[in-house]
């Protein structure tokens, strides 16, 4: 089970800020509904403040807690300190979100982000490009630059997507920067030749990976996971528990299933849920 802060517990069960703005100045929008999680974001702005915010959304407990802490942090404060809020100082504001749990506060950064590129309209990308080149960020979840990458591989040695995580926390939550990264070490590093496996010798490996790495993990969520059958990179599993009732079941196969057998056994696995 996924430990939350006391902050987190009380914007859950006791959201600030819930609902629509009428006549708002500006709506953001992140997240999809196939994808388990989706958030409206509604300001009112006065001048350069930001005089309300409201939300919406549609999804677990934590992307309640961080779309709620957001609208707290937004008001009162100028259109320029908003835009560099991160999705780092949401989870913060929280008192800190388990990994898994971090791309909540992305979904919250992105709302805003959409938001204020209505707002601003063509006046945004000119505001983007005050960005200093080579300080994009590659990893939303934990706020990781591509420069952080590239200084982690030429100065510290890393050489795979595992060096890069554990030297800058890189991919330990959503997983949604994990090509992005595999690109940029792909660029300075000569991938070693990876262990061929016969058939047999991925199924057993892939089996092995599901009980001793995922299933363990989604049991502490009072979930599970079985493996159907393996056909050539395609993996087909079925999710028991809690895991087959969550509205993120698609996130789960996607950012903690696949990604975990692509990074433990082939890149070229992709994971399909079985009912
Ligand atoms: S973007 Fe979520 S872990 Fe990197």
């Amino acid at each position: 089970m996924w430990e939350y802060s006391d902050k987190v517990k009380e914007h859950f069960t006791n959201p600030k800020n819930v609902g629509s703005i009428e006549n708002a100045d500006a709506i953001g929008e992140a997240g999809a509904l196939s994808c388990g999680d989706k958030l409206k974001l509604y300001l009112k702005i006065d001048g350069n403040i930001i005089t309300d915010a409201k939300f919406q959304t549609f999804g677990c407990g934590s992307a309640v807690a961080a779309s709620s802490v957001l609208t707290v942090m937004l008001i009162g404060k100028t259109l320029d300190e908003a835009r560099k809020i991160t999705n780092r100082q949401i989870a913060q504001e929280l008192d800190g979100l388990p990994p898994e749990k971090m791309h909540c506060s992305v979904m919250g950064r992105e709302a805003l982000e959409d938001a204020l590129k209505k707002y601003y309209q063509e006046d945004w990308e000119d505001l983007e490009e005050e960005v200093e080149a080579g300080s994009q960020i590659i990893c939303h979840c934990f706020g990781v630059s591509e420069k952080q990458i590239i200084d982690a591989i030429l100065n510290n040695g890393a050489k795979t997507f595992d060096d890069i995580s554990k030297i800058t926390s890189a991919g330990l939550a959503c997983g949604r920067c994990r090509e992005n990264i595999k690109t940029i070490i792909s660029r300075y590093i000569k991938q070693e030749e990876k262990q061929v496996l016969t058939p047999v010798q991925k199924i057993i490996k892939i089996n092995s990976i599901i009980e001793t790495v995922i299933s363990p993990e989604l049991q502490k969520d009072f979930g599970d996971i079985e493996l159907i059958n393996v056909e050539g990179n395609n993996v087909y599993v079925r999710l028991k528990g809690h895991c087959s009732q969550c509205a993120n079941a698609k996130m789960t196969l996607k950012n903690f299933v696949e990604v975990k057998l692509k990074e433990l056994v082939d890149d070229d696995i992709v994971v399909f849920e079985e009912k």
